[in-house]
């Protein structure tokens, strides 16, 4: 019961959360476009209001014209539209699940026990989820120090965008190294999606505030602040793509199974960076081929890397698959620990998923979709019994 009531707080949850990050993603990437879209006003009277830019849209029926001001309108009206509890419900749901599904249960889900790094691969479960958290804020104070070090008035954006990039690529390479390959993709993602929402909510909210409250004052606001609410929602806006793939990746376990999943992880970091610079150069006008064409050619780069590899099945072609006494042998061995009706594992007093392997018509009765987990490396969960690339050859050879 209680695993069940679980599950359907998840659901519930990961409802609450793509829908939030649709209507946030979804408004920022239309005032991206929005801004590369406007045009010089056409009528003079605009032009005299201080109206710098305008874009005439259709859209449901109905036309807008919308306006942008250089610095601000002579009055400001008093219902100005915010956005911010987008951002914020998308970062709380989203670390809500992240509670739910991984640290509740960080012996499998967090701690790899292959990682390369011994005290890594030794991690208690409680060391496991405060080393999750501090990586999460690490992340954001790495970043928001590199902004405010190295281009702090917004003069040196450049060569801020290359540190971070390089500081993504160092996410990546620890985020594999320290955890399981599931968790390492969704925390790299994690990371980028905080700096985002705490772009929002350390600066760009607080610098618009203190613009309007300026303007209300009939004082001219500080530049800084609007040039720092662009440098960061720049920012947003490339990290946008990537991130979105490394949340949907959980469910694609062979992008995150291998030794050079941070490789893949990189690739995909920078395609979707590339595909998104395209959309906005080609709302200003611009039209320019090479960028997803150099993102594309990025993420045919991550599927060779992610091909699993084409060793023939041991020794077995021509001959007949295995019997049932290997298969059951290698079940035993890797599986039953936590697939049995009363799990050895401690981490479980029922089935994981439901499923059950105490006999062999139950195996038999689950051979494609254990064939399926096994091959795509799925399961065993973070490898934690050690299956080898032989023995998974083995299930996949097997046919009756
Ligand atoms: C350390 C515990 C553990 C081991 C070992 C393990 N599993 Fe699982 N398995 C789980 C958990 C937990 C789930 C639930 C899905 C999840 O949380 O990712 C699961 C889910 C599954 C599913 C359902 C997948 C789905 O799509 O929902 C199958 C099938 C499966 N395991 C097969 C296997 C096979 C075959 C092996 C051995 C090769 C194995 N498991 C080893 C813990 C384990």
């Amino acid at each position: 019961m209680q695993a069940y009531l679980i599950d359907f707080v998840n659901l519930l949850l990961r409802w609450l959360h793509v829908i939030a990050a649709i209507a946030w993603i979804g408004e920022s990437i239309y005032f991206v476009m929005l801004d590369n879209s406007l045009r010089s006003p056409k009528a003079e009277e605009d032009r005299e209001k201080g109206v710098f830019g305008e874009m005439w849209s259709v859209h449901g029926g109905g036309f807008y014209h919308n306006q942008k001001y250089a610095t601000a309108p002579a009055k400001l009206p008093n219902d100005l539209h915010w956005s911010f509890w987008k951002a914020y419900t998308t970062w709380l749901s989203g670390f809500a699940l992240f509670v739910i599904l991984y640290m509740v249960n960080p012996g499998f889900y967090l701690v790899n026990p292959n990682s390369p790094w011994e005290w890594a691969a030794n991690m208690t479960g409680w060391q496991a989820n405060v080393l999750a958290l501090a990586f999460l804020l690490g992340g954001w104070v790495v970043y928001n120090e590199l902004c405010k070090r190295i281009s702090p008035n917004m003069d040196r954006d450049g060569l801020l965008s290359i540190a971070v990039a390089v500081m993504m690529i160092v996410v990546a390479y620890l985020s594999t190294q320290m955890f399981t390959g599931r968790a390492a993709f969704l925390l790299t993602g994690a990371v980028m999606a905080t700096a985002m929402s705490a772009n929002v909510f350390f600066w760009i909210i607080p610098g618009q505030r203190r613009m309007v409250k300026a303007m209300k004052a009939g004082d001219a606001p500080n530049p800084l602040d609007g040039k720092r609410g662009k440098q960061r929602s720049v920012h947003n806006t490339y990290f946008t793509l990537p991130v979105v793939l490394l949340m949907v990746s959980n469910h694609y376990s062979f992008i995150y199974s291998h030794g050079l999943a941070w490789v893949v992880m990189v690739l995909f970091i920078f395609a979707g960076a590339l595909i998104r610079q395209f959309f906005v150069l080609m709302h200003a006008g611009k039209t320019q081929p090479a960028y997803p064409a150099f993102g594309v050619g990025l993420i045919l780069l991550a599927v060779w890397v992610a091909a699993p590899s084409s060793s023939s099945p041991s020794g077995n072609e021509g001959a007949q698959g295995p019997d049932q006494a290997q298969i059951t042998g290698l079940i035993e061995q890797h599986c039953v620990q936590c697939h049995a009706r009363n799990p050895e594992h401690a981490g479980f007093s029922a089935p994981p998923a439901g499923i059950a392997f105490d006999s062999w018509d139950e195996i038999l009765g689950q051979k494609a979709q254990i064939q399926q987990v096994v091959a795509s490396r799925y399961m065993p969960l973070g490898n934690m019994t050690n299956m080898s690339d032989d023995e998974r050859d083995i299930i996949a050879a097997w046919e009756e």
